[in-house]
Formats: C-alpha cells, sequence, structure tokens
C-alpha cells in the first residue's frame, strides 16, 4: 500500500470529472481518515489560475452542512495540503516543471521514500502523451508509481489494443488501474457475497431455475452540454459495453478460487469469452425526442444535426456455457427517462403448474441505485381465510436494516483500491479486449461502417423509452407479474 510519503498528482484537475467526482472522493477519504498520512494533492491542468480559484472549484461539489463544523475545519485542512500548477499535457517541460514541484514538497519528507500515484482525469486524445510524460519525466525512482485511468478506452476492438499497447510501452499492468466505477459501487460489491455466501442463491443460479435477466440503467436527464463527447461514443460505449458488461460478468462468472484480483479477474474473463459478439436483431435502439418542455436529442446545440446516435439501447447477450445457455441477459440504458434507477431483475421460471394457475414468477432484484436494496419477490398464501397465492416480497432496504451505515461513494473505494494496490475492482487489459469483441460489430453497423447507419426509433424525453420495448422484453420470455400485490387493508375501527 501506499502509505507515507505520496503525493497523488491529478491530471486534468480544472475539468468536470475531476471536480465532480475526484475531488470530492479526496475529501471523503480524508474526512473518513482514510488517505495516507502526509499526503500531498498536486491539481495539474492546462488553466492558469491561482491556488485561491483552484480551491474554490475543486470544492464546488464537496456538500458540507451549515452546522457541520467539523467537516468545515477539515475542508480547511484539506485545502492546505493541496496544490495546483498550470502546463500542456504535449510538452516535455511542463512536465519536467511538475516534477521539481513534486520534488519540493518530498523534500520535506523525513524519509527516502516516495510515492506517486497519479490519476487522469482527461480526455482520450491525450492519454498517451500525457502517460508517456509522467514515465519520463514525474516518475518517481524511489518509491511506488501508479496511474488510474478513466474511460473510454477506444472506440473498438481495434482502437483499445492500439490504446492498450501504446500505454503499455510506459506503464506496467501492475502499475495500472483502469476504472470502471460502476465496480466501486456497493451493490456491485455485494454481487460477489450474496452469490457466494448464500447456498439459498448459489443453488437456483443457473439456466435450470432462471429464465431472463435483465439489467437497466435508466437516467431521467438527456446529454445537456455533454453532445459533443456523447455524440461521438453514444450509450452503447458510455454504459452498455462498459457498467453493465461488469455488472454482467460478475452475476454470471464462476466461483472464484479466492477473492484476490487475478484469480476474480480471471473468472470475469472466462464467462465474457463465452458470450458471441451481438446479433443485430438482438437490438433495440432509440432516441430521445423534445416532449414535456424538454429538448430532444437533437435540438441540443453540441449534437450535429441529423445524428443516428442511440441514447436508448436494449441489447440481448447469451452465454454459451453449461450454467447459463440459453438464458437471454438484457442489458438496457437510456438517458431522458421516467426515473433514475440501476438494477438487476432475475426472474425465475415458472413454478410446476397444476395446483397453481397463474401464478406470478419469483424474481430477485439487486437495486443499485438509488437506495440500495435487494428483494426477491415471492408468493404466500393469501393471509386469512383464503387459500389463494398473492405475490409479496422479501425486502432488504439497506436504509432500513443498516441505518448506522454511510455507503462510500464508488469514486471513494476505487481510490482507496488503488491507494492499498488492490486491482480486484479495476478492469484488466483482457477484459477489454473481450469486451469490445462482444460489442464491435454492432457499433461498426451503428456507425454506419458497412451499409447505411440504422435509425433509431424515437421515444419522448421523460418516457419509459422506446414503446417497442415491453415487446422486445417479451420476446425473451419475460413475463410481467399477474397482479399488482397490495396490501389488503380491512376496515378495522
Ligand atoms: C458515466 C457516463 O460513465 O456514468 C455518464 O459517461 C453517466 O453518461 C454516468 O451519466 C452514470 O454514473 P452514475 O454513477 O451516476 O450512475
Amino acid at each position: 500500500a501506499l502509505k507515507d510519503n505520496t503525493v497523488i498528482v491529478v491530471l486534468g484537475a480544472s475539468g468536470d470529472l475531476a471536480k465532480k467526482k475526484t475531488y470530492p472522493a479526496l475529501f471523503g477519504l480524508y474526512r473518513m481518515g482514510f488517505l495516507p498520512r502526509d499526503v500531498h494533492i498536486v491539481g495539474y491542468a492546462r488553466t492558469k489560475m491561482d491556488d485561491a480559484e483552484y480551491h474554490k472549484r475543486i470544492t464546488s461539489y464537496i456538500k458540507i452542512a451549515d452546522d457541520d463544523e467539523d467537516g468545515k475545519a477539515k475542508l480547511e485542512e484539506f485545502k492546505k495540503f493541496t496544490f495546483y500548477i498550470s502546463g500542456g499535457y504535449e510538452d516535455g517541460p511542463s512536465f519536467e516543471n511538475l516534477n521539481r514541484f513534486i520534488e519540493g514538497i518530498e523534500s520535506k519528507y523525513q524519509s527516502k521514500e516516495r510515492n506517486r500515484l497519479f490519476y487522469l482525469a482527461l480526455p482520450p486524445s491525450v492519454f498517451i502523451p500525457v502517460a508517456q510524460h509522467l514515465k519520463e519525466q514525474c516518475y518517481s525512482k524511489d518509491g511506488k508509481n501508479r496511474i488510474i485511468v478513466e474511460k473510454p478506452f477506444g472506440k473498438d476492438l481495434e482502437s483499445c489494443r492500439e490504446l492498450l499497447s501504446s500505454l503499455k510501452q510506459h506503464w506496467s499492468e501492475d502499475e495500472t488501474f483502469r476504472i470502471d466505477h460502476y465496480l466501486g459501487k456497493e451493490m456491485v460489491k455485494n454481487i460477489l457475497v450474496l452469490r457466494f455466501a448464500n447456498v439459498a442463491f448459489g443453488a437456483a443460479w443457473d439456466k435450470n431455475s432462471i429464465s431472463n435477466v435483465q439489467i437497466t440503467f435508466k437516467e431521467p436527464f438527456g446529454t445537456e452540454g455533454r453532445g459533443g463527447y456523447f455524440d461521438e461514443f453514444g450509450i452503447i460505449r458510455d454504459i452498455l459495453q462498459n457498467h453493465l458488461l461488469q455488472v454482467l460478468s460478475v452475476l454470471t462468472m464462476e466461483r472464484p478460487v479466492s477473492f484476490s484480483a487475478e484469480d476474480i479477474r480471471d473468472e470475469k474473463v472466462k464467462v465474457l469469452r463465452a458470450i458471441p459478439p451481438i446479433e443485430r436483431n438482438d437490438t433495440l435502439l432509440g432516441q430521445y425526442v423534445a416532449a414535456n418542455g424538454k429538448p430532444g436529442y437533437l435540438d441540443d446545440d453540441t449534437v450535429p444535426p441529423n445524428s443516428v446516435c442511440p441514447t436508448y439501447a436494449a441489447t440481448t447477450l447469451w452465454i454459451h456455457n453449461p450454467r447459463w445457455e440459453g438464458v437471454p441477459f438484457i442489458l438496457k440504458a437510456g438517458k431522458a427517462l421516467n426515473e433514475a434507477k440501476v438494477e438487476v431483475r432475475i426472474q425465475f421460471k415458472d413454478v410446476t403448474q397444476g395446483i397453481f394457475k397463474d401464478i406470478s414468477r419469483n424474481e430477485l432484484v439487486i437495486r443499485i441505485q438509488p437506495s440500495e436494496a435487494v428483494y426477491l419477490k415471492i408468493n404466500a398464501k393469501t393471509p386469512g381465510l383464503n387459500t389463494r397465492a398473492i405475490p409479496t416480497e422479501m425486502d432488504l432496504t439497506y436504509k432500513r436494516r443498516f441505518t448506522e451505515i454511510k455507503i462510500p461513494e464508488a469514486y471513494e473505494a476505487l481510490i482507496l483500491d488503488a491507494l492499498r494496490g488492490d486491482h480486484s475492482n479495476f478492469v484488466r487489459d483482457d477484459e477489454l479486449d473481450v469486451a469490445w469483441k462482444i460489442f464491435t460489430p454492432i457499433l461498426h453497423w451503428i456507425d454506419g461502417k458497412n451499409g447505411p447507419a440504422p435509425k433509431p426509433v424515437p421515444y419522448p424525453y421523460g418516457s419509459r423509452g422506446p414503446k417497442e420495448l415491453d415487446s422486445f422484453i417479451n420476446k425473451y420470455g419475460y413475463k410481467r407479474t399477474v397482479a399488482e400485490y397490495t396490501w389488503p387493508i380491512m376496515n378495522v375501527s
């Protein structure tokens, strides 16, 4: 682990990601006492600004209640070891300057050990020159060096391979931490425990019991302002190929020999390799249009007119191994929908009929956000002088069950893992390679690379998504719960 004598360098310190995620997470870790003793944080970006302006920026997303005196004091302390230095991303002298600045900090350390953690909150266009300069000009010779990189890791299989091999010229796999922040979310980490620490779940975790699985991401806002970036990537690269596929791999992998990073990632890669590329007819694409006073995707000034970029996608994946053969895994994600929700929904098969008719299927739902929960839809006897079965649920809602616990932010968990040198929740190079293999053919089709690009179907801003969604899901055997369960309220007076 990087304990004492550590400098954390945030590159792209004036950008959105740093402001919204990286710095709040660093502060959160500091507040909880998880940053190394004597840590220093150096922000680096092209924008010229003084420390005061920099502090204002990086604290703009850190929320501290008015009466939280401890929080305010901690924030003042945090600012004292947080500095800024500006420079270019592609020239050696700027990085020499950065290195001198870091050395200035390190010269005050008691021992000779000097550890450096570089966090690249940068657009992909400068990943490679920055990684190279950091290695050439800013690499510590007396301690550990680590580099954290963020998606996008390329746009398809070929560009991903190019990016990986360029980064590898300078940084070893062991030093590299590729973030997929969904792997830092509490309920995603929980999947391994739910599956492998419970005989009751583990025993039903296969094609014999499970009919279909949906992994769903819904956001209630559009691309607002990020249209330029988004249009180049689309919802599949933004959400499905990384976040949802990662969830799928932990949900379906075999039991790892241990919780070590390589054992876990070996199993993830193995299951991903059993998934063939997605077929066009297993795909539903949508794009939101103006509704209820909200603008459509094409109304965004940063989006090219007539863009056919999907802002909604549902794709069905199949796993060809003995556990999962024939079970459809539907990954679906959309912007500008009716709610914010991310969940895994496992629908079990029909119970043997005969004594029951029209009875609901069991569903195990893992709600990743908001309000973390695991609940199992079950059938029970209608209470009272009645023998009919009704659907109800066993509900583990975290807020109710674990009242004293604050669930950490994904970025807090991941930065701490990187400081500790634990790769379990970071994406290994071969995982990325196989993830791109699954998605590259449909992405090229959508990009219009080998023929006319498909036109996404329109859906209104704020709706559930394309109206074709229900029949798309039904096609894979999903059955809606027969009757919505309501608690029978008696007239007791
Ligand atoms: C990012 C995507 O990776 O994840 C964004 O680029 C998306 O488009 C975000 O909004 C969602 O993350 P979270 O943690 O808010 O679910």
